[in-house]
């Protein structure tokens, strides 16, 4: 990390709930004070190199899977493989009989197995020194992008364990939260200098609110899990809000959040399958919020309209999202998907779990949303993380809209 001036202070910023000229203006405005207050959260962590670490984490994951695949089927297989081959030569479950040709695709793609057909030289099996270099390559390249040595850990232990995980014994929740500590997501959604940015971005975002009732803030986060977001977020609503409701799939999350908010009576708890159904209710809320959650989403277009419905004139949605599939999430994301309903959206018929920058900003538009703040700005190193807070604002002429 290298020392860096301290960053100038950043400003409040100035919210008109309204369309019209001023609006974009405005917009604008938000972004360069939710940039600024990112970018004070990087507290001088040298990005620049960001980029080219990105590059090197991924290589070694996808030479690490090419590793595992040798270990575990090679010898069961040919010269070349198909996808099917492989799932077939591990004993994968039929849900996950896909995952395979997913990675040697990714493998072709970079430049690391031969692509003819639906079949794939692979990488040589690495000896014995390369694997340790491996090793070595996944820890340099973490270190420099800032996450503490768990992240290491993880990759090691999803990469070890992708037999298993094809064979459906055992679960990439499983191997997050090892002995339901969530120390390992902490440091994937919180503890790193990308989500210290986008969380301290989102975070200024929130601070400029104002409420459409008087009585305070009214705010719904789906997929609220270890709460790596939320905790940002509270001192930002701090004193001015009425309603802050926690909702999750799993239980295990809630049961947690009680806990771990407890001192904040204005926060609820609730289970709620957002792919499945919404809060009933029509145009009470100031703020939505889906961190690292909202492509959980069969439909993203239907989510964000019926997400629209609920927010006030005004209010606003706030997302964060990856925005690519990078290998580095290879070895857990995938499993992921295959336990999710198909996609409907963009992503149907194909292996995504992602949508882009671009289509979250359509769908935003389409649902009758006004994208707002888009970070981190073009050209910065933090880019190459693909993570991205997105925000969008329920333009009150959309009142009669229901
Ligand atoms: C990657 S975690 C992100 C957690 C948290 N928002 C953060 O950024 O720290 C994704 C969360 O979404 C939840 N989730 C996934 N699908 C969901 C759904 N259909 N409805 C509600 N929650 C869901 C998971 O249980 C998990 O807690």
């Amino acid at each position: 990390m290298a020392a860096t001036a301290d960053p100038p202070p950043v400003p409040a910023p100035r919210v008109r709930a309204g369309g019209g000229p001023g609006a974009a203006a405005d917009a604008a405005h938000l972004a360069d004070v939710a940039h600024r207050a990112g970018t004070a959260a990087l507290a001088g962590a040298d990005t620049a190199a960001f980029p080219a670490l990105v590059d090197r984490l991924d290589r070694a994951v996808l030479r690490s899977i090419a590793a595992v695949l040798h270990d575990t089927a090679g010898r069961r297989l040919g010269a070349a493989w198909t996808g099917p081959e492989v799932a077939d030569a591990i004993g994968a479950a039929p849900r996950h009989r896909w995952i395979p040709g997913r990675w040697l695709a990714d493998l072709a793609a970079a430049g690391l197995a031969e692509r003819s057909g639906d079949r794939y030289a692979p990488p040589p099996r690495p000896r014995r020194a390369e694997l340790t270099a491996l090793r070595a390559e996944l820890d340099t390249a973490r270190a420099g992008l800032g996450y503490p040595p768990e992240l290491t850990r993880y990759l090691r232990s999803t990469l070890s364990a992708l037999p298993r995980l094809l064979r459906d014994e055992t679960s990439s929740q499983e191997l997050l939260f090892p002995d339901a500590d969530p120390r390992t997501a902490e440091v994937l959604y919180r503890d790193n200098p990308v989500n210290r940015y986008l969380n301290a971005a989102a975070a200024a975002v929130v601070r400029g609110l104002t409420p459409a009732d008087p009585a305070g803030l009214r705010v719904l986060e789906l997929g609220a899990g270890i709460g790596a977001t939320t905790a940002e977020l509270l001192p930002a609503l701090a004193g001015r809000t009425a309603d802050y409701l926690f909702t999750d799939l799993s239980p295990f999350f809630l049961d947690q959040a009680r806990e771990r908010f407890a001192d904040h009576p204005y926060l609820r708890c609730e289970r709620l399958d957002f792919a499945a159904d919404l809060p009933p209710g029509h145009g009470g809320l100031d703020l939505i919020v889906a961190a690292n959650t909202a492509h959980n989403a069969p439909h993203a277009g239907r989510l964000l309209t019926g997400l629209r419905r609920l927010l006030a004139p005004g209010g606003t949605l706030l997302l964060v999202e990856t925005c690519r599939e990078h290998p580095q999430s290879l070895t857990s994301m995938p499993f992921l998907v295959s336990a999710n309903p198909p996609r409907t959206d963009a992503r149907a018929g194909t292996d995504r779990t992602y949508l882009s920058r671009a289509e979250w900003r359509e769908a935003m538009a389409g649902a009758g949303l006004r994208p707002e703040v888009d970070l981190p700005p073009a050209g910065h190193p933090l880019t190459a993380l693909s993570q991205r807070l997105l925000t969008a604002r329920r333009p009150p002429e959309n009142r009669s809209r229901r």
